[in-house]
């Protein structure tokens, strides 16, 4: 039973150092995530869930949904002259980084699940 709870531990240390080691910026620099989110945050919030209703609110979105969007913005598959030009200067690990951290954040997103239908 210890060697089971050893091992786990071992996993997860690694998976953070894999992890730590890869949240690099495109210069090798490690990634402030709290600087780094500030230009974002002056249109999807500081919590995520937007400043204004144009906005999309990224707090709870799936985390691979956002960076998919993000290197969509940043390939120009999906076109938007806004996100194109806030997307293109991120390295791969700023990407992920960006979605984990706002997905992360409580959301105020809401489905219809509670809305009457019809009369
Ligand atoms: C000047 C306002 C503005 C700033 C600053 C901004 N965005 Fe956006 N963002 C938008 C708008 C507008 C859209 C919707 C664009 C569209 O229709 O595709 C969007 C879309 C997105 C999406 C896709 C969301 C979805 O639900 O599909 C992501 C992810 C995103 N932004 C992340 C970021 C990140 C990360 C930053 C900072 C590096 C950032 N944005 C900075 C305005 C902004």
């Amino acid at each position: 039973m210890k060697s089971v709870h050893l091992i786990a531990l071992l996993a997860c240390t690694f998976a953070a150092n894999a992890f730590a080691a890869s949240a690099t910026d495109a210069s090798n620099k490690p990634i402030d995530i709290k600087v780094l989110a500030v230009p974002c945050e002056a249109c999807h919030g500081k919590d995520g869930n937007a400043i204004a209703d144009q906005y999309p609110r990224l707090a709870g979105q799936y985390h691979d949904y956002l960076a998919q969007a993000l290197r969509e913005y940043r390939s120009g598959d999906r076109q938007n002259p806004i996100m194109g030009g806030f997307a293109k200067p991120l390295s791969d690990a700023e990407i992920d980084a960006l979605s984990r951290y706002f997905a992360a954040m409580p959301s105020k997103l809401h489905d219809l699940s509670h809305d009457e239908q019809g009369d």
